[in-house]
């Protein structure tokens, strides 16, 4: 046990300035007081254990039978001015006085063309309110399907129009009968298939206009399809777009890139329709932090600067 005498150097402070006497543990010996050869002995097996690792990382990079299936590669141009990567790209929810128009086309997309395999189970009318169409729009749209409702008074179900509060009707009953439908591949519920790939709306673009024929030598089993984007390259959805597939509402040209990147968008929406909102937020909370910031750390220089400026020596005991 060593004593320990506390002297308070600079400005007098009355806090510490009666020197005290501690007792400190002789415990934790650092690296500097090692001798020398202990010292050259650590440095030299720390140096060759990093070095090592780095050299199986090489091989292993080198070796790894990694890319082979493609990276999803989209241009910009493909998908117009409205994506939505990036600290302030928005799906154009905000800003605009309009609707965004390529949510409203994506959702177009999806009625007449994807809804006939997949289901979208957590999407309702009502969501679709105030982003992509008038309340009086959504109305109409839901009215058009039918909804079993009930018991009634009698015990019987019965079906009615869809309302505003109705989710998406889904196409099959169930995941067996989807199955069935389609040579057993079982097509995944839309909901939040961006934020359930890797690459996001990226991949979702690549895949459906990424189907081409199968390189010499690649056989595909019947009932699938070659598409290099997909996992495996083999994959149970027929291409579900081409060049005027449908014809738009607002009489865009239906183009196969034009109808993948709206129906992305809205997929993209669909997974997260806070997305413009959170980066607002997010923004806001940088510049309320940038000010914060540099005073909370003014102040703890402030507040420390007693602790900091004392000097500790160590005076042998006579
Ligand atoms: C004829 C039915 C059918 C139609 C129409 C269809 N799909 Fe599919 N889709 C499938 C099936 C089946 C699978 C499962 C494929 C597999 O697992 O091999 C699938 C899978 C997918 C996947 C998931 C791929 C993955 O990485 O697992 C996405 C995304 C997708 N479809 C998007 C769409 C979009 C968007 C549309 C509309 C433009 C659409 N599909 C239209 C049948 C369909």
């Amino acid at each position: 046990m060593a004593a320990l005498r506390v002297v308070v150097a600079g400005s007098g402070r009355t806090l510490l300035n009666s020197s005290k006497t501690v007792h400190v543990s002789r415990a934790g010996m650092s690296f500097s007081s090692l001798p020398q050869g202990r010292k050259v002995v650590l440095s030299t097996l720390g140096l060759l254990t990093a070095g090592g690792a780095g050299l199986a990382l090489m091989l292993h990079q080198s070796v790894k039978a990694s890319d082979l299936e493609l990276h999803p590669l989209v241009p910009v141009e493909s998908r117009g001015p409205d994506v939505f990567s990036g600290p302030r790209q928005g799906l154009g929810l905000i800003n605009l006085p309009v609707f965004p128009v390529s949510i409203r086309r994506g959702y177009q997309v999806y009625k007449q063309v994807c809804s006939a395999c997949h289901s979208m189970e957590y999407l309702a009318f009502r969501n679709l309110v105030g982003v992509s169409h008038t309340e009086a729009e959504v109305k109409t749209l839901a009215e058009e399907i039918e909804v079993v409702d009930g018991p009634d008074d009698t015990g019987e179900m019965f079906t009615r129009p869809g309302k505003l509060s109705d989710y998406f009707p889904k196409p099959y009953p169930n995941s067996e009968a989807a199955r069935v439908a389609n040579n057993g591949a079982l097509p995944p519920d839309l909901s939040y298939i961006v934020n359930a790939r890797h690459g996001g709306e990226d991949y979702v673009f690549s895949l459906l206009t990424g189907y081409c024929e199968p390189p010499a030598g690649v056989d595909v089993r019947e009932g699938l399809y070659y598409n290099p984007y997909f996992p495996g390259q083999a994959i149970g959805m027929a291409p579900p777009i081409y060049n005027e597939v449908l014809e738009y509402d607002d009489g865009t040209p239906a183009t196969m890139s034009q109808v993948a990147k709206d129906v992305c968008t809205f997929l993209r929406w669909a997974a997260e329709p806070e997305h413009d909102q959170r980066k607002r937020m997010g923004l806001k909370l940088l510049l309320g932090a940038g000010i914060l910031f540099p005073l909370v750390y003014y102040m703890k220089r402030h507040r420390w600067s007693v602790l900091k400026s004392r000097k500790i020596a160590y005076r042998p005991p006579k």
